[in-house]
């Protein structure tokens, strides 16, 4: 049988809620299609009375408008309950390499799902088979987020590290995507094959870039979901 993919990320996005949520959590939520099935089955189980006393952290505008929709209640990682740190994020991935690092921001989210990242134990990256790859850069872009200040100054140091830089443009709105931060995203793409903590914090000395879509914070768990509706759960040995 073959599944579609909107019917991998629900498999997936329930299967890591199913499996790692216990109720009590203080829980990282992130963002994009597949992590918002995360956001529903968890909705689904606090209605049912199987999950309570959840205290979520969203990572974007999209996931707190899911979570307020679900009667989810949100906190921030600066309220004391929180305490800024978290047992478990579940969020999904651009890319993920033989590693477990990651490329995310298609969304534009990554600013706030690297801090929320950080500040979590247990990081579980939930995608379908296709997110799978060799090497980080090998499909998607690297998203950077700058100041609108900054578009020329570090769009010329990105490529004096080798990458050639779109202007993300918004859908249904004239110009550039703004963030929820009021930043505008730079798509990188590098013709050679990058070392992913090297050009992380390469990028992030270019004065202006606020984020950068390469993730090397530990990943846990890493849940994939293939077409043949099956899902494998793998967890750091
Ligand atoms: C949001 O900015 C991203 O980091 C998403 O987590 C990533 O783009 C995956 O999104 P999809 O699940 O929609 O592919």
């Amino acid at each position: 049988r073959t599944m579609d993919v909107a019917g991998i990320k629900r498999a997936v996005g329930r299967a890591a809620v199913d499996n790692l949520v216990e109720s009590g959590m203080k829980l990282g939520l992130g963002t994009g299609s597949t992590a918002v099935e995360a956001v529903y089955r968890l909705g689904e189980l606090l209605r049912a009375g199987t999950l309570r006393d959840i205290r979520a952290v969203p990572t974007s505008f999209q996931t707190v408008v899911a979570c307020q929709k679900e009667g989810i209640s949100l906190w921030t990682l600066n309220d004391p309950i929180i305490d800024a740190s978290l047992d478990l994020t579940i969020d999904g991935a651009d890319e993920v390499d033989p590693q477990w690092r990651l490329i995310k921001g298609g969304g534009a989210a990554m600013l706030i799902e690297k801090i929320v990242a950080h500040a979590s134990r247990a990081y579980c990256i939930i995608a379908d088979d296709s997110k799978i790859v060799g090497r980080l850069g090998e499909k998607a872009p690297v998203p950077v987020e700058v100041v609108s200040e900054a578009l020329t100054t570090a769009s010329r140091g990105l490529e004096a590290l080798g990458g050639t830089v779109e202007l993300r443009m918004a859908v249904r709105k004239d110009g550039p995507v703004i963030t929820d931060h009021g930043g505008f995203v730079l798509d990188v793409r590098f013709a050679q094959p990058f070392d992913p903590p090297r050009m992380e914090r390469e990028i992030m000395a270019i004065p202006g870039v606020t984020a950068n879509g390469i993730f090397t914070h530990p990943v846990t768990d890493l849940i994939v979901g293939a077409p043949d509706g099956t899902t494998e759960h793998r967890r750091r040995p």
